[in-house]
């Protein structure tokens, strides 16, 4: 099952300040669950602990206390269970397309003609199968991005875990990859967790939106979009996304549309 669950958790750094240490509460009590096959959507202001608290939940970081469950795992580091994807690919520069999607399956033990087809039907997934012999610096933003969307698919994570997966691309190049990530979804059913900073980008995507404020979670608000989803350029013309971005932009601004 590819449920997440986040307990309690809370993260200090320790920074030094002029010569001094200093602890920098990032979390401070972090609970809420990203159901199996659920896609989940991280936002919140600059610097309010998105990034902290995904890579708590990736294994890059450790929690300062709670835990963080996979199922009815508890994670201790990075495991195959989940899959990652960042705001830049970072591929190997070396290697092509298709050898960098290999490269995760090799890491977990593939070898083979069985590898291979498992790393060319992953590029046709993310709609590269014809530039699988590239190598990244004949590849545009929009592709590196597919590429490392198939490298942590290619691994048959339970859990997809993604940093601004789109932020870095142009308007065009992320309305594209949005859609396609929903196309991905529903042929692979994976649960999704993303930190995005774009309101509109979590309403298109997102079945619900944490929104994060100072090391909390301020709100958790439901997207019932239901058969609208399926026309994305439709979508952002309709009442009810506007209503959802509404709800979600008063709740990232600290008010409240249902109390006074
Ligand atoms: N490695 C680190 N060392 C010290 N402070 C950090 C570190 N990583 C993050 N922080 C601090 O934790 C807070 C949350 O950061 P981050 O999770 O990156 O926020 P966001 O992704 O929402 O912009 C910020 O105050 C940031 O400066
Ligand atoms: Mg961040």
């Amino acid at each position: 099952m590819g449920e997440v669950n986040l307990v309690d958790v809370s993260k200090s750094f320790a920074v030094k300040v002029g010569g001094k240490v200093q602890s920098v509460r990032a979390l401070d009590r972090i609970n809420f669950t990203v159901h199996d096959r659920e896609i989940v959507a991280l936002t919140g202001p600059s610097g309010c602990g998105k990034t902290t608290a995904l890579r708590i939940v990736m294994g890059l970081e450790a929690a300062s206390s709670g835990r963080v469950m996979i199922g009815s795992r508890e994670i201790s580091g990075c495991g195959y269970d989940r899959g990652i994807v960042f705001q830049h690919a970072e591929l190997l520069p070396w290697l092509t397309a298709l050898q960098n999607v290999m490269f995760g399956l090799e890491m977990k033990g593939m070898r083979g003609g069985e590898l291979r087809d498992s790393a060319e039907s992953y590029l046709d997934l993310v709609g590269l199968k014809d530039s699988a012999n590239r190598r990244p610096h004949q590849l545009s933003g929009g592709m590196k991005q597919r590429v490392g969307i198939a490298r942590a698919l290619a691994i048959d994570p339970e859990v997809l875990l993604m940093d601004e997966p789109f932020g870095a691309l142009d308007a065009q190049t992320r309305e594209g990859l949005q859609s396609e990530l929903l196309r991905i979804h529903q042929r692979t059913g994976k649960t999704i967790l993303f930190v995005t900073h774009d309101i509109d980008e979590a309403v298109l995507l997102a079945d619900r939106v944490v929104v994060m404020r100072s090391g909390t979670v301020q709100e958790i608000t439901e997207v019932k979009l239901g058969e609208l989803r399926n026309d994305p350029g439709e979508l952002r013309g309709t009442k009810e996304f506007a209503e959802i971005r509404h709800t979600l932009w008063h709740a990232l601004h600290g008010r409240s549309t249902t109390r006074h």
